[in-house]
């Protein structure tokens, strides 16, 4: 099959997923221009590329409309994944602010360009919905709005629905995409970057691993290029116009669980040992809910885009330990 080639804007290019599209796309002969603040990413991330014939780089915010209406104006679609995640404790403003205010900047540029527009959304929407696995059509059971972390969740909420609504009103497709847990190269160091992270950090400098809770709250991590090739589908087949999408994979594991496989796959022997940290104590004394349950349905993706998650969790932690290992040895 002959793949028409693109013209695509990325926003929150230099971050995790950012950047691991970016060179998928630009293997695949697209045309790039990538937009970051540069407040979560890095130019690390993104360094191999900066020289790439077919791509442009753009230190700016999703924020700023005068850039905005600076750009280019033959871009084929805009894959929009600058956003701000999870407030754990607190700290929720730029969470609500960029998810929102940010997404309809970007969707007003879809507008005036009459162009594709996917949006990154998360498996949070589903919250603490007990339908399991959680099915695009399903309910989304968001908690308490006095628990900060919620904040992200009704960001995407409203980000899903404000795509939808101008796509039917200003006749643009629209694409949503619920990702679960990515992870793998390029992933943040901290919990910005998910469990996995922290708990290799961890088990490398022979430190405690937290966990939040008991540990037995289970999700569905995805590796990175399984990620990826669901974005890129996402992107490039009309089938997907208007439609909502789980991004996963669908082993389910607990994070007590995740913490002892990664004792395994380190293959040193290490002094980590788990510490269970209630959920009180870390939230300053405040309510906190965590979800207990995660776990998609994939057959959607699978029917219309065409993927389905190749990469077992185990292979994919031993790749990612591995990075971060070399990473964290090149910053000692
Ligand atoms: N990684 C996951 O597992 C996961 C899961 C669910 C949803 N998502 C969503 O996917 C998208 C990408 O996630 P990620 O893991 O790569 O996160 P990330 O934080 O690594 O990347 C986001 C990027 O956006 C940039 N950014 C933030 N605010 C900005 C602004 N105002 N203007 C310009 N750039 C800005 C950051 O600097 C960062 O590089 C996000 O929308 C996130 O909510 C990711």
């Amino acid at each position: 099959m002959i793949i028409e080639k693109k013209k695509i804007l990325i926003t929150g290019v230099a971050g995790f997923l950012g950047s691991n599209f970016l060179v998928k796309t630009l293997n695949e002969g697209h045309r790039v221009v990538g937009i970051d603040n540069l407040s979560m990413g890095s130019l690390q991330n993104i360094k191999n590329s900066l020289d790439h014939e077919n791509f442009e780089f753009i230190e700016g915010d999703v924020l700023d409309t005068t850039l905005i209406d600076r750009l280019d104006e033959d871009f084929d679609v805009i894959v929009h994944l600058a956003a701000f995640k999870i407030p754990r404790y607190g700290n929720a403003v730029d969470t609500l602010k960029i998810n929102s205010k940010g997404s309809e900047n970007m969707l007003e540029l879809a507008r005036k360009l009459k162009c594709k527009f996917v949006l990154a959304s998360t498996s949070d929407v589903y919250g603490m919905s007990p339908d399991i696995p959680f099915k695009e059509d399903g309910n989304c059971l968001i908690g308490d709005s006095k628990v900060p972390r919620w904040a992200y969740a009704v960001s995407k909420l409203f980000d899903e629905h404000l795509a939808l609504a101008y796509m039917e009103d200003y006749d643009f497709p629209v694409v949503i995409l619920r990702f679960f847990g990515s992870y793998g190269p390029n992933q943040n160091l901290s919990w910005w970057g998910g469990p996995q992270s922290v708990f290799i950090d961890c088990i490398l400098n022979n430190k405690e691993i937290p966990i939040h809770g008991d540990g037995q709250q289970t999700r569905t991590f995805t590796y990175v290029n399984d990620t990826i090739e669901g974005i890129y589908a996402a992107t490039m087949k009309p089938e997907a116009n208007g439609e909502v999408f789980n991004i996963g994979a669908n082993e389910e594991i607990t994070i007590l669980d995740l913490a002892t496989l990664l004792k395994e796959i380190s293959g040193e022997p290490t002094t980590s040992e788990v510490k269970l940290i209630p959920y009180n104590e870390i939230s300053a004394g405040r309510k906190y809910q965590d979800v207990m349950r995660r776990v998609p349905d994939n057959t959607k993706a699978e029917r219309i885009l065409g993927i389905k998650a190749q990469t077992s969790l185990k292979e994919g932690l031993r790749i990612t330990f591995e990075w971060q290992k070399k990473v964290s040895l090149q910053k000692a």
